[in-house]
């Protein structure tokens, strides 16, 4: 049995909303112990979090500096194997470029950072560091979305014409809800940068689409509303794409779309096949095989592919969710650490976790749909590889 592997938090505190997702996810294989952390703008509240969490009172930080200059300073056999950054967007860049910079391998919450030249300086961070970065889309930690990455590399849908990614819900849906200075402050250019909803959560659809494709966007074009009258960024985003290799793409991202609650869904369709993927149901994947009837793929099956099957923890019929999605990013990353991997030698094929590069890639093309979809809805070139 390898020891388990030293895991630290930046962000997350008591009452965050994601923080919690991140502990249940790195413990849940048993991979990593939680040994460090720096978790709340209020020093006290974070030390005091972190110690009920397990942390031992000298490695409970009030802010992250002192993490970093502490945790740096430590000897190989308690230095943390990996530190996640769960703060809010405008402090990734600075804080995991921190890290990186110190030697640590670093897990940051989406978006990557709110600017493209901040972004490409993080990955370059971490390529001279010689470290992993990776990004939190853990959404492509789900089994069945696994299954289809794998169907499409196979070539079992043929070659693919169509793909539909949704992120659309309907929280911000109530005008009332603009004087919530929690929702007011995602509207706000200052405080959100270019865009809003399409950076927020359409950015998870967007990296799920070039997951199970395997392919990057080259190019843009968006419409985008702020349905909400005095709102400044869009609250409705639909963008046209074109991948490499071909593939078009729809987007639609939404927080204006009542009745919706998470509405995250993929539908890809190929020459010979189509898949259809929603969160809302996550252990059904359907596959219609060109003329014939559809069928409905479960999760847990024993005819499902590898990569299927390792993102599995429970027998066919049970139900796994987001949680275990999370966790599955972390099993990634267990494995590319204890194998040495940085983000410097990446084997794309067996890479299953989102990587940085793939963060800012996401980034440049949600920048390039805000520079469409200010110029009316022209074609926006987007940078790849
Ligand atoms: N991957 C996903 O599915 C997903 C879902 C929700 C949020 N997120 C992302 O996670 C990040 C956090 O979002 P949230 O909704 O949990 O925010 P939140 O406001 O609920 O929580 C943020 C936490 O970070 C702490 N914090 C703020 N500044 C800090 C600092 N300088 N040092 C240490 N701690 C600090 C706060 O005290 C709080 O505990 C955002 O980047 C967001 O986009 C990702």
């Amino acid at each position: 049995m390898p020891r388990r592997l030293r895991w630290g938090m930046v962000g997350g505190g008591d009452g965050s909303q994601i923080g919690g997702a991140h502990r249940i996810g790195a413990r849940l294989d048993g991979a990593f112990e939680f040994v460090a952390g720096a978790l709340d703008i209020d020093p006290a509240r974070g030390r005091a979090f972190a110690i009920q969490h397990g942390v031992a009172s000298e490695r409970a930080y009030g802010d992250w500096r002192r993490m970093l200059a502490k945790e740096r300073t430590l000897d190989p056999g308690e230095r943390l194997d990996l530190v996640t950054v769960a703060t809010p967007n405008s402090t990734h860049y600075e804080i995991a470029n921190a890290f990186l910079a110190a030697g640590f391998n670093v897990l940051c919450e989406k978006p990557l950072t709110t600017t493209l030249a901040e972004g490409t300086d993080l990955v370059a961070t971490a390529r001279a560091a010689d470290r992993i970065l990776a990004v939190n889309y853990g959404y492509t930690g789900y089994p069945m979305v696994r299954q289809a990455r794998a169907m499409a590399e196979a070539g079992q849908l043929g070659r693919i014409r169509i793909v539909v990614a949704e992120f659309a819900h309907g929280s911000h849906a109530d005008a009332a809800d603009d004087a919530n200075p929690r929702i007011r402050w995602r509207y706000d250019p200052d405080q959100a940068g270019v865009s809003s909803v399409l950076a927020d959560t359409g950015l998870h659809a967007l990296h799920m689409a070039c997951y199970v494709l395997g392919s990057e966007v080259t190019q843009v074009s968006a419409d985008f509303v702020s349905s909400v009258a005095g709102r400044e960024l869009e609250d409705d985003a639909l963008v046209a794409i074109r991948f490499s290799d071909g593939v078009v793409g729809r987007l639609w991202a939404s927080a204006v779309a009542v009745g919706q609650t998470h509405g995250l869904s993929l539908r890809v369709f190929g020459e010979q096949g189509g898949l259809r993927w929603s969160q809302e149901e996550p252990n059904q994947l359907y596959w219609t095989p060109l003329g014939k009837p559809t069928r409905t793929l479960e999760r847990g099956d024993a005819t499902l592919s590898e990569e299927a099957a390792r993102a599995s923890r429970i027998t066919v019929g049970h139900t796994e969710g987001m949680l275990e999605a999370f966790a599955n990013i972390y099993s990634d990353l267990a494995e590319a650490i204890r194998a040495g991997r940085t983000s410097q030698d990446p084997v794309r094929s067996s890479v299953r976790y989102p990587t940085g590069e793939d963060g800012l890639h996401t980034l440049a093309a949600v920048h390039a749909a805000a520079q469409s979809a200010r110029a009316g809805g022209v074609w926006v070139e987007v940078p790849t590889g």
